[in-house]
């Protein structure tokens, strides 16, 4: 392909970047539909990236999933950070253990030496439970720092995977795609203008500690979820963004 041969990493990085309108672009080359194993670079790097915007007192919120569980692995450090607080960016008590954000929580707070607090909350809940359960007296205190967040750090997902993977009743799954929703994130589904077409019943970061951040890290790997990631940049373009090369030219082909 033509524009791959005269464009090197680090000018696709500035080309996206001012493409997209967000504050930073960091790609680590090659595929990951094509190479899986990239993933881990991809998390490495979004790690590195990570513990280089850290400062003292900050309140840093995790997403789940599997690129979150990956970049909690890949944080290696030997300072201790005993000022900064990591939570959960919302509820999350799914299935899956090792990829709720209360895990990747207890990996990287772990690895930080840092304080933590946990957000015994499922992903879901009837109205009224929620009602109840946030008012305990834990739970309001880890919802107040996660209202705090200085920085976050976050997957994204396919809206139509992300409503599978939930297992979602067909009914709703029909009424997210009817609604266009293209991307996910932290429980909010978005279509291509970043709106919000559907949120899960959960508490946890709203859009507002979303956009006020001062360090905003998006991880992903594969050009799948190039669409997705182009939605929700929509509403915050202060955001750290790490990916593969692929996942970029791809972003760039649906500009
Ligand atoms: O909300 C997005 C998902 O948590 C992304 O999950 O990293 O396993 O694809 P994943």
């Amino acid at each position: 392909d033509i524009m791959k041969d005269l464009m090197g990493l680090s000018q696709l990085q500035d080309k996206v970047k001012e493409k997209l309108g967000i504050k930073k672009v960091i790609l680590v080359p090659g595929s990951f539909e094509k190479n899986n194993s990239l993933l881990t670079d991809v998390a490495k790097y979004g790690a590195e990236y990570f513990l280089n915007t850290l400062k003292d007192g900050d309140t840093v919120s995790l997403t789940g999933g599997s690129t979150m569980l990956e970049f909690a692995n890949c944080i290696k450090s030997d300072k201790k950070y005993n000022s900064i607080t990591v939570v959960p960016a919302r509820g999350s008590m799914g299935k899956d253990v090792q990829m709720q954000s209360n895990n990747i929580v207890s990996i990287v707070s772990n690895k930080l030496n840092s304080q933590y607090k946990l957000l015994n909350i499922p992903d879901e809940l009837g109205e009224k439970a929620m009602k109840t359960l946030i008012q305990e007296p834990e739970i309001k205190r880890t919802l107040d720092y996660i209202e705090k967040t200085n920085v976050l750090v976050f997957g994204i997902g396919r809206a139509d995977e992300m409503a599978k993977r939930r297992k979602l009743p067909s009914e709703r799954i029909k009424e997210i795609n009817s609604k266009g929703a293209v991307g996910e994130a932290f429980g909010y589904y978005f279509n291509k203008n970043g709106d919000i077409v559907y949120k899960l019943n959960t508490v946890g970061i709203d859009l507002d500690a979303f956009r006020n951040g001062r360090e905003t890290i998006a991880i992903f790997a594969g050009a799948r979820k190039a669409e997705a990631f182009i939605a929700i940049s929509k509403i915050n373009k202060n955001i750290a963004l790490v990916t593969d090369e692929e996942s970029a030219y791809r972003i760039l082909e649906l500009l």
